[in-house]
């Protein structure tokens, strides 16, 4: 990004903050096309950022930072695979693991949208053998469990999308491991039967600690039930590093490769997404990387101010680096998206989450937000007291479909949907003084109670989110909502200047665990470590010794 303009242009915004409109109630009453103009569909998906705190000078002045950073430029490179992860010298070109069957996508001279369809072909192949019970376990019998070991991008997508896609689950059982407690595969192997189990140990570098330890774990399991031969059986593996899963000890045929251009948080659409296509079958998989491939062309070719993703970028942006609110929350009003706060913390947070800039300077905006939620209206009894009363705004990201899949139960989605606009009306226009004394004295309060409870009872209002409404939660739209959710991380990457596609920030901790585990095991001592660190060691045996 060239400096000086873009100063330019965030000062221009950090001086409008002072002029964009303050009161949204009065915001909505002076203009009553502020929907219309604050609204975008791309068919059945709709994004409303109106009750946010901004007007067409903020709109227009946004629109001159993404050109500033060159937006479009930057998206062009990424499509065309160039290799913007300047850090690992990578391409990004996780778009391409969605791109349609036959047309290419060059990089190095190479097409690699023929690799990804062989290995959608292969994966496809092996899910309907199971899926069919012609791939028995060892035994004979027809495997009924699927469990995935990996962490991180190896275990967030697949367990969001699985879940999100329940009312397509038609095949095995899924089930998920991914934390190096014990207490995670305890519980989850305890009443799976290994003659009708089968793993996938699901890993980019199969490297990854917590995996290898739940693999070889695993692997002892199915070996002292069915004896060493029936691993071939109940083990697949989806890796990049093809050397090192052999060494494992998985059959070459049930190993399904992705590249070193795929990031693991943008991976679900790789072979990653195993476990999703054995629980909801192929065809559905590809409906996924078919909703994918539509945000991908709505991304590349749609207008600026008209685009999703780079609308809800540079909403998200002008929350975090010019109003500096720390965090927003996403509150799906669908509960099949349980995970997707979880899903976009490693997303969002594992991409954004720097302090550097790509040039190798400090970050001049503030960066990445802290991403969380849980979903609504179970957050309403939570924490929603926070985000109503609190004294930090935090934006608020809604999610919801106006379809559910259960039709008799229409009743809980009429509910469920107007408890999701009742939240962002009330963060938008709160309650006065004035009209909480009214209530009250309507109700028959005395005036002395009143006076000493009102106050209580006053929104500040004003309170910035979002809305994202979609027709049905099916795997098409699901697959446009992960991609808009990537494409989203992309832009406030380009307007905080940063890379979004390393994380060189998860490699200290890993580093600091290996060199205290012999200390943890007691066969060294802390020496090395900080007070802290040494005593704690120091506490943890003294807990132990009994
Ligand atoms: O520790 C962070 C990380 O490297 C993530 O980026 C990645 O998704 C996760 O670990 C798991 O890595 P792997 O798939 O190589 O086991």
């Amino acid at each position: 990004m060239t400096e000086q303009p873009f100063q330019a242009a965030l000062a221009a915004l950090r001086n409008h903050h002072q002029e964009a409109p303050k009161n949204m109630r009065a915001a909505f009453a002076s203009d009553p096309k502020r929907f219309k103009n604050f609204s975008v569909t791309d068919d059945d998906l709709l994004f409303d950022w109106s009750k946010c705190a901004v007007d067409a000078t903020t709109m227009g002045l946004l629109e001159k930072l993404a050109r500033v950073v060159d937006l479009e430029g930057k998206r062009a490179a990424m499509f065309a695979g160039q290799r913007i992860n300047i850090t690992e010298d990578r391409a990004v070109l996780h778009t391409a693991l969605r791109s349609p069957r036959g047309e290419a996508i060059m990089l190095d001279g190479h097409d690699v949208s023929a690799d990804v369809h062989g290995v959608l072909d292969a994966m496809a192949a092996f899910a309907e053998d199971i899926r069919s019970g012609k791939a028995a376990g060892a035994t004979g019998k027809k495997i009924t469990d699927v469990v995935n070991i990996g962490i991180g991008g190896s275990d967030l997508g697949p367990v969001m999308a699985t879940l999100a896609l329940a009312p397509y689950h038609d095949g095995p059982r899924a089930h998920f491991v991914s934390n190096i407690d014990g207490a995670h595969i305890h519980d989850t192997l305890k009443g799976l039967d290994a003659g009708t189990t089968l793993f996938i140990i699901a890993s980019k570098t199969f490297t990854t600690v917590e995996t290898m330890t739940n693999a070889a774990t695993a692997r002892r399991w199915v070996e002292n039930a069915l004896g060493a031969k029936a691993v071939s059986s109940h083990f697949a593996a989806v890796s990049t590093a093809l050397d090192k899963v052999a060494a494992f000890g998985i059959d070459p045929s049930r190993v399904f490769g992705f590249w070193d251009w795929v990031g693991g948080r943008y991976s679900l659409w790789s072979a990653i997404g195993l476990p999703i296509m054995m629980a909801i079958g192929p065809r559905n998989f590809r409906d996924f990387l078919a909703g994918a491939h539509a945000m991908d062309r709505h991304f590349a070719t749609t207008p600026l101010l008209k685009n999703i993703p780079v609308l809800m970028g540079l909403v998200g942006f002008w929350h975090r680096a010019v109003c500096n609110y720390p965090a927003r929350a996403v509150i799906p009003y669908d509960q099949r998206l349980s995970r997707l706060p979880a899903y976009l913390q490693q997303l969002d947070m594992e991409s954004n989450g720097k302090s550097v800039t790509i040039t190798g300077g400090a970050a001049v905006t503030p960066t990445g937000p802290l991403v969380w939620g849980e979903p609504g209206t179970n957050g309403q009894h939570a924490f929603f007291q926070l985000l109503h009363q609190g004294t930090d705004f935090i934006p608020v990201e809604f999610l919801a479909a106006a379809e559910g899949h259960e039709p008799d139960l229409k009743e809980h989605h009429d509910l469920l949907l107007a408890n999701c606009l009742a939240q962002s009306e009330a963060l938008m226009k709160g309650r006065t003084l004035e009209e909480a004394r009214r209530q009250m004295l309507t109700k028959g309060m005395k005036p002395e109670e009143v006076d000493k409870i009102a106050p209580h009872r006053v929104f500040s209002g004003n309170r910035p989110s979002v809305t994202l409404l979609y027709r049905k939660l099916d795997p098409h739209m699901l697959g446009r909502l992960i991609a808009l959710y990537e494409h989203r991380v992309f832009v406030e990457a380009q307007l905080f200047g940063i890379n979004a596609f390393d994380q060189w920030g998860v490699e200290l901790g890993k580093e600091l665990a290996t060199g205290l585990l012999p200390v943890v095991e007691g066969r060294e001592n802390a020496a090395r470590s900080d007070a802290s660190t040494a005593g704690l060691v120091e506490h943890i045996h003294r807990l132990r010794t009994p």
